[in-house]
């Protein structure tokens, strides 16, 4: 079973909508699917007819440590149609990360869970929150892909850098590693905005985007309404095809998903090397900062190993880049929060619309 979670903190970009469809597009395709509904607001439960006042057992009762509540996940599944099956949410949900904040595995109990479950399933599809806590953080530390749907419209791309970078982190504090790629969602072909956005975020994505794009289709909303996919509600609209069409995209890179990453950061490394020429410092003051990371075009923005930063007695830290002549865009990361360079007077916008500092040589 490979677990394909949907992820961005930022609300209504489409979440819950590709849970459902792309579930229902990959069990019609002949796929059996698991949905977890990991968002204490249950909108992927409700979505699919599932109100909270028949469920009695929800993903809460997989992760506490209640022992009177707590259940092993198979116990908690509920049939939704042929194929596709779900471990449904409801608002006590939203107590496990007060409940659990000082347990050490807390953070990996859905892929535990997922990782002993008997039923077998060819997809976990796992709905999240809109913010990047507790619950997220289990989702990404459970996939093998991780799908973030960008809607077209203003602020979609603020604060995806801090959904990569808690990837990032998850990367180096338990050597876990899932592929990213970026879903453009609610897509208006008629408004030229939509159409610059595409643009702007496929340049930022580039090959982590996916081919499909999801149009705005009013279905998607009256089929949700109805407790349906939008598949089941209406296999002709364009709000089905685009997700039949990402279901498909999914079962062709599906192969790839484990050994990607692994494969993505060697030829990182590799170019890098190959690129090499001049020797460029970077240094940063920051006499109380614990970690310091300095992460641009150069790393791909990833915090690793390899973009930590030294600390010289003096609090300043430093580090030297050997990198081939040209223009980078850089941020230091001081204990998680991402900083321009204070020494450096020149800084760009990024897609964000927040500034980065560029280094030219
Ligand atoms: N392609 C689309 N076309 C038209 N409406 C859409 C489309 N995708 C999503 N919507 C609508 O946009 C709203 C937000 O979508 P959705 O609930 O899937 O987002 P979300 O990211 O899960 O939100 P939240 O962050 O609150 O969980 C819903 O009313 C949904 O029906
Ligand atoms: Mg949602």
């Amino acid at each position: 079973m490979k677990t394909l979670s949907i992820a961005n903190q930022k609300g209504g970009c489409g979440k819950t909508t590709t849970a459902i469809n792309l579930s229902s597009a990959l069990a019609s395709l002949g796929k059996k699917i698991l949905i977890i509904d990991l968002d204490p607001q249950s909108h992927a439960s409700f979505g699919l007819g599932i109100s909270d006042q028949v469920v009695d057992k929800t993903v809460y009762n997989v992760l506490t440590d209640n022992s009177e509540k707590r259940r092993m996940i198979d116990d908690c599944i509920r049939n939704v149609s042929q194929n596709l099956d779900i471990v449904p949410s409801n608002i006590l949900l939203s107590t496990s990360e007060q409940e659990l904040k000082d347990k050490e595995d807390a953070v990996s109990r859905l892929h535990q869970a997922l990782s002993n479950n008997i039923v077998s399933y060819d997809y976990a599809v796992i709905d999240c929150p809109p913010s990047l806590g507790f619950l997220t953080f289990n989702a990404l530390r459970a996939a093998a892909l991780v799908i973030v749907p960008i809607d077209m419209s203003a602020f979609s791309l603020m604060g995806v850098g801090k959904l990569l970078g808690m990837l990032e982190l998850i990367k180096i504090k338990i050597n876990h590693a899932p592929r990213v790629n970026a879903l453009a969602t609610i897509f208006d072909k008629r408004t030229k905005y939509s159409q610059e956005m595409l643009d702007d975020i496929k340049s930022f994505f580039k090959q982590e985007m996916l081919e499909t794009v999801i149009r705005m289709n009013v279905t998607l909303k009256r089929a949700a309404s109805k407790g349906v996919s939008v598949i089941q509600f209406d296999k002709t609209t364009n709000g089905a095809r685009d997700y039949l069409a990402l279901a498909k995209e999914i079962l062709k890179i599906d192969g790839s998903l484990e050994f990607e990453a692994a494969m993505a950061a060697v030829a990182q490394e590799t170019s890098a090397l190959s690129a090499a020429s001049t020797e460029t410092r970077f240094a940063i003051n920051a006499p109380n900062a614990k970690e310091v990371y300095l992460v641009g075009d150069f790393n791909h923005w990833k915090i690793n190993d390899d973009s930590r930063l030294l600390r010289h007695d003096d609090g300043r830290w430093e580090k030297a880049l050997v990198l081939s002549p040209g223009k980078y865009r850089y941020k230091f990361v001081v204990d998680g929060e991402w900083l321009l360079d204070s020494a450096n007077p020149e800084k760009e916008q990024n897609p964000f619309g927040t500034f980065d500092s560029i280094m030219k040589f």
